[in-house]
């Protein structure tokens, strides 16, 4: 049997997120926004739904709340802790899974929806492809892929203006600290926007919509084609 003492060890990232828990505290609109999300990608009830690298698991349960049939994954073992208890809090059933997106187990062709927001840049890039082939073998035909994270807009020229605008941006409106910042910059693996964009379609998914909003956000929407369609 093949070891694959190769395997990247997403694992190594955890101690970075643990540390940042405490702020991903659900003590703002973040549920509202989830709703809003969810609404907008059209979740009914008894959709399968995943959401990779949940955090707190505020999404999950909001997709629950909708009656979706949710599984939140995430590599930490503090973040799903914490999810936990918000589900309880909110008395919504979830299943809950301690792996990551090199790692979650699934039913190939068995999700409506999946969801992942920042979590991503915790992967280098080829193991991001990894990562999006997987999610994309999880999808039915026809369903969702929705994806957030933490990108550059602009070329190499561009980063340092963008990445003070952003660290204003996240300190002021999400309480993020100006470590957090630094660490994100210096240890973590976002990439450029057209790089996700080109790593999402070499995986086979068709590019619904791209937005870069808020500075250094990326949105993407995505569809797994159903077979004969062209992706
Ligand atoms: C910035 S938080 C985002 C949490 C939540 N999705 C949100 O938007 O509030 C990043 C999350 O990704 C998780 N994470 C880190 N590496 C991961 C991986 N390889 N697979 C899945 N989740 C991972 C972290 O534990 C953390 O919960």
């Amino acid at each position: 049997m093949l070891a694959r003492d190769w395997y990247y060890n997403e694992r190594r990232s955890i101690g970075i997120d643990s540390t940042v828990a405490s702020i991903y505290d659900g003590q703002d609109d973040s549920d509202l926004r989830a709703r809003a999300a969810l609404t907008m990608l059209g979740v009914q009830r008894g959709w399968r739904v995943a959401d990779i690298g949940c955090g707190t698991g505020v999404l999950a349960c909001e997709a629950a709340l909708m009656g979706a049939d949710v599984d939140a994954i995430d590599i930490s073992p503090a973040m799903l802790a914490l999810a936990e208890i918000q589900a309880r809090d909110r008395k919504v059933a979830v299943r809950f899974q301690s792996a990551g997106l090199l790692s979650f187990a699934y039913q190939p062709n068995s999700y409506d929806l999946v969801v992942s927001e920042f979590a991503l840049h915790h992967l280098p890039d080829f193991w991001k492809a990894v990562a999006l082939a997987r999610i994309f073998r999880a999808l039915k035909p026809g369903a969702c892929f929705y994806l957030r994270d933490i990108v550059f807009a602009s070329m190499p020229d561009g980063p340092e203006r963008g990445v003070e605008a952003w660290a204003d941006f996240i300190i002021k409106n999400h309480r993020f600290t100006r470590e957090s910042v630094i660490t994100h910059m210096r240890d973590e693996y976002s990439t450029f926007g057209w790089v996700i964009e080109r790593l999402l379609t070499e995986a086979g998914f068709t590019l619904v919509s791209a937005d870069y909003d808020a500075p250094l956000h990326g949105t993407y929407r995505l569809r797994k084609p159903k077979s004969g369609e062209q992706g």
